[in-house]
């Protein structure tokens, strides 16, 4: 068996006593990254086989994974976890800092489980306790992936585990690991003329539908590339060739998720240009039109990139959130953070996170049309609005420089009347980051 995990994110191993939990643990996990019940009970009771400690030992045991999680650290929990009380319970920590859970279930042979419990070094446990605990794990196997699991392994034979392998992958959204040079491109919306153009103006040569630049620079896109322009079909079709390629990234707009639903048969509502994408993809076959879906469904909610200097994001992203992973992370990075009240334009009002970020990371982002992009708390906005007949605006990074070509023409009216910069922005772009020697 293969475990791969996501890293990082929220480990239960489960089982019963004697199925081999802790000695998976400190086979493919560091000493610190496994929090154990037995160990939390010798913590507050000096004993580890202390039962009346549990409440206490499994509240210290909460507040360990909670600042690991905090810390972004990969943490695995050895306790048995047959309950999905207990489950719950981590799986709610796991959500509440936005990352991934999984779990692996070790289930050998009763037997064999019960010969090493009554064993087991220090404090040895009935049959009648495993067969109970076994009988626990075995009513919530069937649901376990529906409890929120985001991984689920099941290791039943004692072979099983003894040549399982684990082994660790970063986030989705961690590609810290690429560092550029980037060109992070704002809300196309389906204006591929002047797509084209800005790519061209950039350096950019087309070969087919795939954008490429001699020098090696990738192209990122910061979503909201559908709707409401005249070329949806061409835009889609030369940044899904292009990231197929390897020459480019894509992080989804709210625009382009609430097409993909739309494709995917959910019912929603036909506004905001959403026909103009319906339209431009009708030609195409059913098969295409789910590859699309499927294709918006894929984007990483938001990118780290550089090594953690860089972020980009459709509607912005707390540095709290960066590099986690969940619905809410995905929300907030396609439509921001809003009041929960509507404009006098029948729009949702957004809040400013930009003017109260204080983070490390640069963070790129579009999603609210502007005249000027400026810098403010290294945040930019670099929606210019093209399909208002603003322009379109790539920033190259490291070089902080923006390159933009006007509007042909103006596509759409919008709902609202776009700001002429951010309220209290400053013209001073932050210095690139320093990058440490690879
Ligand atoms: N063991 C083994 N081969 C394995 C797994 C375990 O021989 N593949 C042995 C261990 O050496 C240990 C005993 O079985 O002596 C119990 O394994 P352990 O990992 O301690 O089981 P846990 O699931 O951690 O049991 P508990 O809940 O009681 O801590
Ligand atoms: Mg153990």
């Amino acid at each position: 068996m293969r475990i791969s995990l996501q890293d990082p994110s929220l480990v239960l191993l489960i089982g019963v006593s004697g199925s081999g939990k802790s000695t998976l643990a400190s086979r493919w996990f560091e000493p610190t990254e496994v929090v154990s019940s037995d160990a939390c009970r010798a913590l507050v009771a000096d004993d580890p086989s202390d039962q009346c400690a549990t409440a206490s030992a499994f509240a210290v045991l909460h507040a360990i994974v909670r600042e690991r999680l905090v810390h972004r650290r990969l943490t695995v929990v050895d306790a048995t976890n047959v309950q999905a009380r207990a489950r719950r319970a981590l799986l709610e920590i796991a959500r509440h800092h936005d990352l991934p859970a999984a779990a692996i279930v070790l289930d050998p042979p009763v037997a064999l489980c019960e010969r090493r419990a009554a064993t087991r070094a220090g404090r040895p446990v009935e049959a009648e306790v495993v067969h109970r605990h076994r009988e626990q794990l075995h009513k919530s196997l069937p649901a376990l992936e529906q409890e929120g699991f985001a991984r689920v392994y099941l290791l039943r034979e004692h072979a099983d585990v003894d040549e399982s392998t684990v082994t660790r992958e970063p986030l989705p959204v961690d590609r810290r690991a690429v560092a550029g040079p980037f060109d992070i491109v704002g809300d196309v919306h389906g204006c591929a003329d002047e797509l084209e153009e800005l790519l061209a103006l950039m350096g950019y040569r087309l070969e087919g539908d795939v954008a490429r630049h001699g020098d090696g620079r990738l192209l990122v896109f910061a979503g909201d590339l559908v709707d409401r322009g005249p070329r949806v079909a061409d835009v889609l079709r030369l940044v899904r060739a292009t990231i197929a390629s390897g020459a480019a990234l894509a992080v989804p707009g709210n625009h382009d998720d609430k097409l993909a639903r739309k494709l995917r048969g959910r019912n929603v509502k036909i506004a905001h240009g959403l026909q103009q994408s319906l339209d431009a993809l009708a030609p195409l076959d059913e098969r295409e039109r789910q590859a699309i879906a499927a294709f918006v469904e894929a984007m990483p909610s938001h990118l780290v990139l550089d090594g953690g200097a860089l972020v980009v994001a459709h509607a912005g992203m707390r540095e709290e959130l960066q590099g986690r992973d969940s619905r809410r992370v995905r929300d907030y990075a396609m439509f921001g953070e809003t009041t929960g009240r509507i404009d006098e334009h029948g729009l949702p009002i957004r809040i400013d996170w930009a003017a109260r970020y204080q983070g490390h990371a640069i963070v790129v982002y579009g999603h609210t049309p502007i005249h000027t992009p400026t810098w403010h708390n290294r945040t930019i906005d670099i929606d210019t609005g093209c399909v208002f007949g603003g322009a379109l605006t790539a920033l190259r990074y490291p070089e902080m420089a923006l390159m933009n070509v006007p509007a042909r023409r103006q596509y759409a009216v919008p709902a609202r009347p776009f700001l002429a910069t951010h309220p209290d922005a400053r013209d001073v772009a932050p210095e690139a980051p320093l990058r440490s020697p690879a």
